[in-house]
């Protein structure tokens, strides 16, 4: 239906913010339009995170709600959504389950399927008939052999709306690698988002470029494990004009080398950069600590525009933990990796994720994570308790046997040591000028830092406070004109919080 509005909430990680912005493009071609208020919205859509169950909750509340609406006012529902749709990773997860525990929810598409999902609306609109669903299900569409053969979801990316106009900021995500193949026992992200599957760099490249061209300052490549990514030229194949993304393990030669027509995230890194000079910063997550050679500390080091930072998710400071979780190195290993990241790339900053309290964890296992926390001097880390996940191999196979009280002291415990060197590696930067590639007008987060530390300014001297981020990944907050937004600029640093660095404008912007 032409014209029809469209309410599209996102919960999740990157991918998922991609994904919406993928499906927004799509169906706003199509000649829908967007509505920030749901109960004025024919089409109600919840791209859904499964990755932990607190995650769930807040989509199961939206649910609620609108089942409670519905319930209130049977009638012919003239009021209501006339399409409620749940898409993304809880969707796959569920499945059609989800279709019984809220009858509300008339489409469910997974994120492997979201090309789909334009003729799911089409057809919950036509026929109002409940159930539509794309869900790739345990029997995956996509061919295991190497190639990944007609990969419609291809088109999904490819089909992303380069109209300068249609371009919300200067800072844009783009997919590299979907899915994942590493089965940490405690993860949804293989089930929900399927196998491992790398596009072609030329796509990539070309998305990239599209998108400088457009105006876009600042590219993010997204992968679960980028570091991952390879693409083997020599087995490329088109069709329809569209050369296919690859499944499949790197191609190495005898002596385990990657062989030359395979393209590696190093080589990728390169010639995004170096084709594309008007690009201001190139960023990338997630990394994976095992196979993370010095080739990409060494490209990151010598392409000045390639930013100086690195998510890299240790999980646990225990070898035990790690071996549990299936995470495929040791913490030595992982050590090694943090000291060649110091020692090639001196001046940049990492994040870490941990979990705690996964099955069997105990104090001394605590502690080496702890212990891992305060030797890493992370800029900041993402603490998780950890949460059982249906059909994971630690969720069918290991007791959940940290009990809540002592999850929640553990997960204090590190957040209270993280939060001291947070504040340490920030306060580093006082007196320091630094570029800052300016994101928004920000109210909230500068004031809100501002009243905690005691700093607030009288209400009659309010400026506009902007706020961006370092090269290193950290947020800066200052006071400049709204024009500057999406320029990179230096900004001399007064004052530094735990996760927040606040300073002053020093000079000019710098030429684009
Ligand atoms: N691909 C990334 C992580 C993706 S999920 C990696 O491997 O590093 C993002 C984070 O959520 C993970 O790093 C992990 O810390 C957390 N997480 C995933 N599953 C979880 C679970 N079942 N319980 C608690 N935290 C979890
Ligand atoms: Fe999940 Fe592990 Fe894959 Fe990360 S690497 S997405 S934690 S399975
Ligand atoms: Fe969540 Fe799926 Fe991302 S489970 S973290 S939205 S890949």
């Amino acid at each position: 239906m032409a014209h029809a509005a469209v309410y599209l909430e996102t919960f999740g990680c990157q991918m998922n913010v991609l994904d919406s912005q993928l499906v927004r493009g799509q169906l706003t071609a199509l000649g829908y339009r967007f509505t920030d208020n749901w109960q004025a919205a024919d089409v109600v859509l919840y791209n859904t995170c499964s990755v932990r169950e607190h995650a769930e909750q807040k989509v199961w509340s939206r649910l609620g709600e609108i089942s409670h609406l519905r319930k209130k006012n049977p009638g012919d529902g003239s009021s209501l959504p006339g399409v409620v749709g749940v898409i993304g990773c809880m969707a796959e997860r569920e499945g059609r389950h989800l279709l019984h525990k809220f009858p509300v929810i008339d489409l469910l598409c997974g994120p492997g399927e979201l090309d789909k999902l334009p003729l799911l609306i089409d057809n919950a609109m036509k026929t109002s008939s409940r159930g539509q669903v794309a869900l790739a299900g345990n029997t995956h569409r996509r061919s295991t052999t190497r190639q990944a053969a007609e990969d419609q979801l291809e088109l999904l990316d490819l089909s992303r709306s380069f109209d300068p106009d249609g371009i919300a900021s200067q800072s844009a995500y783009v997919r590299i690698t979907r899915g994942c193949n590493k089965f940490c026992t405690y993860c949804v992200v293989p089930f929900t988002r399927g196998r491992e599957i790398h596009r072609h760099p030329d796509s990539i490249v070309d998305e990239c470029r599209k998108l400088v061209e457009a105006g876009v300052r600042e590219i993010t490549l997204l992968g679960q494990t980028v570091n991952h990514y390879h693409y083997d030229l020599a087995s490329a194949v088109t069709v329809h004009g569209i050369a296919q993304p690859q499944v499949g393990a790197i191609v190495k030669d005898h002596d385990g080398h990657a062989t030359a027509s395979t393209v590696t995230f190093a080589e990728l890194l390169t010639r995004i950069h170096d084709d594309i000079p008007q690009l201001a910063r190139l960023r990338f997550v997630t990394s994976f600590p095992r196979d993370f050679g010095d080739d990409i500390l060494t490209v990151m080091r010598d392409r000045p525009r390639i930013c100086r930072y690195l998510h890299l998710p240790v999980q646990s400071g225990s070898n035990r933990m790690l071996q549990a979780m299936n995470r495929g190195y040791s913490i030595e290993e992982y050590n090694d990796l943090l000291s060649r990241v110091r020692s090639i790339l001196p001046g940049a900053e990492l994040a870490t994720d941990i979990i705690c309290g996964f099955p069997g964890e105990t104090e001394d296992d605590h502690r080496a994570t702890a212990e891992l926390l305060r030797r890493g001097r992370f800029k900041n880390a993402f603490i998780f308790k950890y949460s059982p996940r249906p059909g994971t191999a630690a969720a069918d196979r290991l007791p959940d046997d940290v009990p809540t009280d002592v999850k929640k002291r553990r997960n204090n415990e590190l957040l209270d040591i993280q939060s001291a060197i947070s504040a340490q590696v920030h306060a580093a930067y006082v007196g320091r000028t630094v570029d800052v590639f300016i994101e928004q007008v920000s109210v909230k987060a500068a004031r809100q830092a501002q009243v905690t530390l005691g700093w607030e300014k009288p209400q009659d001297q309010q400026v506009t406070q902007l706020s961006g981020r370092t090269d290193t990944d950290l947020i800066v907050c200052f006071e400049g004109p709204t024009e500057l937004v999406g320029q990179i600029v230096p900004v001399r640093i007064d004052r530094a919080a735990p996760l927040t660095l606040f300073g002053s404008l020093v000079n000019e912007p710098v030429s684009a």
